[in-house]
């Protein structure tokens, strides 16, 4: 399969890329087998009902084209989402937006879910817990 055109312009001109100096939460995932390695950065504030929301949002990747894609995608769904509503964000979400990913590069965009899912964790004080699709990622072939 090849790359979708949308694939292809997020890769090109990554959105939301770089480093949040006063990030509220930051999550930090890796892939032992490829090496790349996924930053995802959040500001949080809240919205008119006083619920709390992703107001800003950056990544940073050492990764492949893939990578960059699914996490530029990432941002621009979960920004100005709900914390709740972010966390409930899957991977078949951000591939589906992306007008699909080879099977062989799924696991990239795991990683930047699962970025995202830690940083939301970090800023909640709560215990991140890697899943069982991460832990796939991990061992799939790059
Ligand atoms: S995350 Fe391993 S090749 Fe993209």
């Amino acid at each position: 399969m090849q790359y979708t055109d949308i694939v292809l312009d997020h890769f090109k001109n990554p959105r939301n890329q770089g480093e949040l100096k006063d990030a509220d939460g930051v999550g930090e995932v890796g892939n032992p087998v490829c090496g790349d390695m996924m930053k995802i950065y959040i500001k949080v504030g809240k919205d008119e009902q006083g619920q709390a929301v992703i107001e800003d949002i950056k990544f940073q990747t050492l990764g492949c084209g893939a990578a960059i894609a699914a996490s530029s995608m990432l941002t621009e769904v979960a920004k100005g989402l709900t914390l709740d509503k972010a966390q409930k964000i899957t991977r078949e979400d951000i591939v589906e937006k992306l007008g699909g990913l080879p099977k062989e590069k799924i696991h990239c965009s795991v990683l930047a879910q699962e970025g995202l899912k830690k940083a939301i964790a970090q800023y909640k004080g709560e215990t991140f817990t890697e899943s069982k699709d991460t832990d796939d990622a991990k061992h799939a072939h790059c």
